[in-house]
């Protein structure tokens, strides 16, 4: 038993670290093209550029930290990490049933348009978005990493494939099967979940767990009595927001994981991680060390932040204006 704890954090501590250094076990999805001096003689200020921006709109709004990282995130899930989600014409992914409560636009923009002025036509947006949202991460008080750049914005955008984006009701092989076609692991899935240690929900997206969970006429008996009845009293209305993490919504730490284990996990997805056996034990670890949590977290954002997609036809270019395509 012993043997096989040790075993675990072993293979738990060879992929962590093989993914912090970029070398995630010689996946296709692996990108030699990016690199960390990309902009060194192009345009050496684009990352204090992106940090001043995020901080001054995060001081005013703090719920833009969050919104950042999801953003990132449904960029990186469709089409890899091309920007292809701030593309604003009504068949694109944006304009996606799944996408309404993505919010951050507008500050990708304010800093592109900065970027423009020192820069012009030199940092893709799809570059932006990732260094966005790892600074929204630090500024959340979560861990900080080096953002590899290069990326190319994407000329295609297609509403139909942001529903593949997991929303939530999803079983635990569903999540796994998602995350594996973007080259992610078990591990990435369970630490990347962490991220909902900040930010909020719509009421809509968890209402069904409350009253009549799959027509039982009872609710989700995974939730804990006592927070079912603040669910209840909170989410009256689907339009209506509830915090990620009931206990420290605002703050980047493990408490997620600690409340999964409480059954106070908001999303049916973030609860089913502790009761399925391929992920428990990994919630199990992240929740008892905040700094393994960080640490894993920071390798498994650089490795959602590396996602291309090499089946493309279209090799990209450096968006002007991150809502269109180049004229
Ligand atoms: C396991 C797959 C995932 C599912 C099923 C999922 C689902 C969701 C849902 C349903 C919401 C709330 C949407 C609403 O407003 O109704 C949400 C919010 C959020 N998600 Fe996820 N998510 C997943 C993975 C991720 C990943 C990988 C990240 C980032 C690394 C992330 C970051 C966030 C953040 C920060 C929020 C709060 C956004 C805000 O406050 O505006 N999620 N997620």
């Amino acid at each position: 038993m012993k043997f096989s704890i040790k075993l675990f954090f072993l293979i738990f501590f060879v992929v962590a670290v093989s993914a912090f250094v970029g070398k995630t076990d010689n996946s296709p999805f692996d990108d030699e093209s990016l690199s960390l001096f990309y902009y060194n003689r192009s345009c050496p200020e684009v990352e204090k550029i992106i940090h001043n921006k995020v901080k001054k709109w995060v001081d005013k709004d703090y719920t833009i930290a969050p919104a950042l990282i999801r953003l990132h995130f449904h960029d990186c899930a469709v089409r890899g990490c091309d920007a292809s989600v701030l593309l604003n014409h009504k068949e694109s992914e944006r304009w996606s049933n799944v996408s309404k409560s993505l919010r951050g636009f507008e500050v990708i923009d304010d800093i592109k348009a900065e970027i423009e002025k020192k820069c012009p036509k030199t940092v893709s947006c799809a570059d932006i978005v990732t260094a966005a949202s790892r600074d929204a991460t630090v500024l959340a008080g979560g861990p900080y990493w080096q953002v590899p750049y290069g990326r190319k914005d994407g000329r295609v955008s297609i509403a139909k494939e942001a529903e593949l984006v997991p929303m939530g009701h999803e079983n635990v092989t569903d999540l796994v099967e998602f995350y594996q076609s973007k080259g992610l692991n078990i591990i990435d899935l369970v630490a990347l979940s962490g991220a909902h240690t900040i930010g909020r929900s719509t009421c809509g997206s968890l209402q069904y767990r409350l009253y009549n969970y799959m027509g039982t006429g009872k609710p989700d008996p995974t939730i804990n009595p006592k927070y079912l009845n603040f669910l209840r009293r909170k989410c009256r209305w689907a339009s209506e927001y509830v915090d990620l993490d009931a206990t420290t919504p605002k703050t980047f730490d493990a408490q997620y994981f600690k409340n999964v284990q409480n059954k106070m996990g908001l999303l049916h997805t973030d609860q089913i991680l502790y009761s399925d056996s391929r992920t428990s034990p990994l919630l199990n670890a992240l929740a008892s060390q905040s700094g393994l949590f960080h640490h894993q977290f920071a390798a498994s954002m650089v490795k959602l932040g590396n996602i291309q997609d090499y089946l493309s036809a279209d090799d990209g270019e450096i968006r002007v204006n991150c809502n269109y395509v180049n004229a």
